[in-house]
């Protein structure tokens, strides 16, 4: 089932007001229980790699920056990840019906942070590419408590803004910001935390 229409209304009308959104009920419950045992299941079989910063040549794992462990998504591994591809490009539509923001495709990783794991403040779009223009992330988490940590904590206000906003990982919680302008991190966390992060991205601008 594809993400309702007023749904996809208050993502588009929460990224004008506020460059981030917050929906906690994203994904039929079944899917998010399948894509959390595909991603344990990736980890099991060794296929998830320390994740890098930067990207191309200069890309190096610095796990005092980021610690977390990831694996791309391609079409056609699993009929969890089609589905997901498929309600990810209804959400990619509809970005551009409502804020014509020119989306063009769609790329994500599973992502799993051991205990103790964490990501410095950051910003995703990179120095040398534009194209990351909203960054998506769907937790996989069952019954996640406070104590357990591992808040995607985010800067509206800018780097040095006082307002930060904590969302934590739970099951089916989509979080979408914009990927130019603000900052964020990943608290370490006492429990394994998985997710899906990803970016829609649009066609390399600003003569790059
Ligand atoms: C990232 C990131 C946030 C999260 O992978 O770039 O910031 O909550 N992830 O997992
Ligand atoms: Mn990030």
């Amino acid at each position: 089932m594809p993400p309702d229409n007023a749904l996809l209304l208050r993502i588009a009308d929460d990224l004008v007001k506020h460059g981030w959104s917050q929906q906690d009920v994203f994904l039929p419950q079944e899917l998010t229980l399948q894509l959390a045992g595909e991603c344990r299941a990736r980890a099991a079989q060794g296929a998830l790699t320390p994740a890098g910063i930067g990207r191309g040549a200069a890309m190096a794992v610095q796990e005092g920056v980021r610690g977390d462990r990831i694996q791309w998504l391609e079409a056609g591994q699993s009929t969890a990840c089609d589905r997901y591809l498929q309600i990810m490009e209804t959400v990619r539509l509809a970005l551009n019906r409502t804020l014509y923001l020119g989306l063009e495709d769609y790329e994500c990783h599973f992502a799993l942070y051991p205990p103790g794991a964490f990501y410095q403040k950051h910003l995703d779009r990179f120095h040398d590419d534009d194209c990351r223009t909203v960054s998506v992330i769907v937790y996989l988490n069952d019954a996640w408590l406070p104590e357990h940590g591992g808040a995607l904590r985010l800067y509206p206000g800018g780097l040095n803004g006082q307002d930060a906003q904590d969302v934590a990982p739970l099951a089916n919680r989509l979080a979408l910001f914009l990927s130019a302008d603000m900052p964020h991190e990943v608290l370490p966390s006492t429990r394994e935390r998985l997710s899906l992060t990803g970016w829609f991205r649009r066609r390399q601008r600003n003569g790059f």
